[in-house]
This record gives C-alpha cells, structure tokens and sequence, in this order.
C-alpha cells in the first residue's frame, strides 16, 4: 500500500456507498479493497441471505465479527464493512486501533431510495416503503452513536463519488502527516 500508512475502514448505513467508493478509493490509492461481507459470503460457502435463513442473524453477527476481527489485524487496504458490522463499543475501539475508521453519512430519503429495490438484504427485504423507511430510521439512530465515533465522517449528501473520494483523502492526509 503506497499512499496511506495504515488500512481504511469504511463505515455507515447499508446503501450509504461504502463497497463503491471503497474501490474507487483503493484504485486512487493504489491499495487493496476488500468488502467484509463478500468475505464472510466466501468463508460461509452461502450468500447472506442464506446465512440469514439457515442460521438466523446471531449467527451471521458471529461470524461478521470473527471476520471483522480477522481482517481489521491485516494491517492493510481498503475495507468496507457492512452496516451492522460495529456491533458495540469494543469493535469499534478495536477497529480505531488498527486503522482510520471512515464514516459515510447518508440521509435516511436517499437511503430509501436506493434500497427500495434491494434484493439480498434479509434485514430490509419484502417491505413497503413506509416499513423500509421505518426500519432504516431505527437502524440509524442504533447505530449512529457508534458511527460517529470514526476518525473522518464525511456528509455525502449532494457530493459525487469523486468529490466524496477526494474529500476522504484530504481527510486521510491530515490524519497521516
Ligand atoms: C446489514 C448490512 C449488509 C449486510 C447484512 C446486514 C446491516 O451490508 O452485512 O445484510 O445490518 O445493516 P451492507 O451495509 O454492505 O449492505
């Protein structure tokens, strides 16, 4: 990894972009990029719907967080994490210790509309609008005190993918000086 000194973890909502500008940011930075729940999908032989279904979702937290431990300790790239992969407080300690935890801030209508249609997430899937806004809104407000706790956290709203690429990386180059 040339550019930065430490791995990169991405966090925030599903739908909020991290696995998209998690590549275009390890393309920029000449670095790996890896997506924790494609891993958890490889090390399980089954997709996450399946897990979700076969094993229940105390499983799959299980296994998201032996792989987040696992990984987190490589020491390098890009990583975007899925968007209950911060389980408590000891994950994210944990996490902020072996690299700089990026949080993509996403409102609630534009993740709404971009998981209206959304397939193979068990937690959202087979709902109305109304309940998928519901769903997403509790989700949030659980997860935002341990969201904003990453070093950078970027508002996304009205940015393009280059302009929420470039303002990582400013972010990251205060961070490594
Ligand atoms: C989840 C988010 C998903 C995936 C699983 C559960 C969540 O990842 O890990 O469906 O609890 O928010 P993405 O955030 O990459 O969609």
């Amino acid at each position: 990894m040339k550019q930065v000194k430490q791995p990169v973890f991405l966090c925030g909502m599903m739908g909020s972009g991290k696995s998209t500008i998690g590549k275009i940011l390890a393309g920029e930075l000449e670095a790996t990029f890896k997506d924790l729940d494609d891993l958890i999908e490889k090390k399980a032989n089954m997709s996450i719907p399946i897990i979700f279904e076969k094993l229940g979702e105390d499983s799959f937290r299980e296994a998201e967080k032996n792989t987040l431990i696992e990984e987190s300790q490589r020491n390098e790239g890009i990583l975007a994490l899925g968007g209950g992969s911060l389980q408590n407080q000891h994950l994210v300690d944990h996490v902020k210790l072996q690299g700089w935890l990026v949080f993509l801030d996403t409102p609630l209508s534009t993740l709404v509309e971009r998981l209206k249609n959304s397939k193979n997430r068990p937690l959202i899937s087979d709902k109305t609008t109304q309940e998928l806004e519901n769903q997403l809104n509790r989700l949030m407000r659980e997860r935002l005190p341990l969201y904003s706790q990453a070093h950078i956290k970027i508002n996304t709203e009205g940015l393009s993918k280059k302009e929420i690429v470039t303002a990582i990386r400013k972010q990251l180059t205060n961070y490594e000086q």
